[in-house]
């Protein structure tokens, strides 16, 4: 019989950091729209709990940040290279794994990106969770701070454009938030079994598709 084998993908400060963030996230998306539709949503009762919660997940999901940004930057060192998209990935590795992911999947074709310790993203993640964590998270962070803090900076808030577009700002990048989400979730179940990729996240260990698995999985076909 074949050995399974193993490869440690997720260290355990990253992972703390993910489900504290996907946690944050959910209770701000929650909270949000009972601040944004007080006339439609109301699941908090009344208006200054959801104030206070989403504030609360605020500041989780901005020290979760500090947490996954330290890590990588100082203590792993491995921030450039594992989120920076080379100009290989650009040029087609994004084309190549959106292909796999709208067609070659459902044909049992072989993901073309293999996972490694140092090489753990394919170049759509890549690319994809690079805008959403250098760009988008930090300032959707910064809009919500400014937000929470009105009077004392209100020259900030004039000189980025006023409360109006701060408020826009925070809302459409909460809004990209919610569409990365669900895309995020469902990409996530395309393994080669549906939670292969949520168990590194748990315990940090991927387990490797075996020759055999995928052969069975082109007979299907
Ligand atoms: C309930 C919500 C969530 C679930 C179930 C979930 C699930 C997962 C899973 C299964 C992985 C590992 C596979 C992969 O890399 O695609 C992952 C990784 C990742 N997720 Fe999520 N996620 C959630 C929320 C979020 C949110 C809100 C963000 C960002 C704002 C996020 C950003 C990331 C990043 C950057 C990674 C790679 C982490 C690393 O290994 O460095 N996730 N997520």
């Amino acid at each position: 019989m074949e050995k399974t084998e193993y490869i440690y993908l997720t260290p355990m400060p990253i992972r703390i950091w993910h489900w504290l963030n996907a946690f944050g996230f959910v209770t701000l998306a929650v909270t949000g729209l009972n601040i944004r539709f007080p006339d439609y949503i109301n699941i908090f009762g009344d208006y200054k709990t959801a104030i206070r919660l989403h504030n609360t997940a605020g500041f989780v999901v901005s020290a979760s940040y500090l947490l996954w940004f330290s890590y990588y930057l100082f203590v792993a060192r491995t921030l450039a290279k594992l989120y920076i998209p080379t100009l290989e990935d650009i040029r087609s590795g994004i084309l190549r794994q959106a292909w796999f992911y709208f067609f070659n999947y459902f044909m049992g074709r072989p993901n073309p990106h293999q996972t490694t310790p140092e090489n753990k993203f394919n170049p759509l993640q890549k690319t994809v969770y690079l805008v959403i964590m250098i760009f988008l998270l930090p300032l959707v962070i910064l809009s919500g701070f400014l937000l929470m803090y009105v009077t004392p900076l209100r020259d900030i808030i004039h000189y980025v454009g006023g409360i109006k577009t701060l408020v826009s700002a925070h809302f459409l990048i909460a809004c990209s938030f919610c569409s990365f989400l669900f895309v995020h979730i469902y990409l996530a179940t395309l393994g080669h079994t549906p939670f292969a990729h949520f168990k590194p996240m748990w315990h940090g260990w991927e387990e490797l598709e075996k020759q055999g698995d995928h052969d069975k999985k082109e007979d299907q076909h």
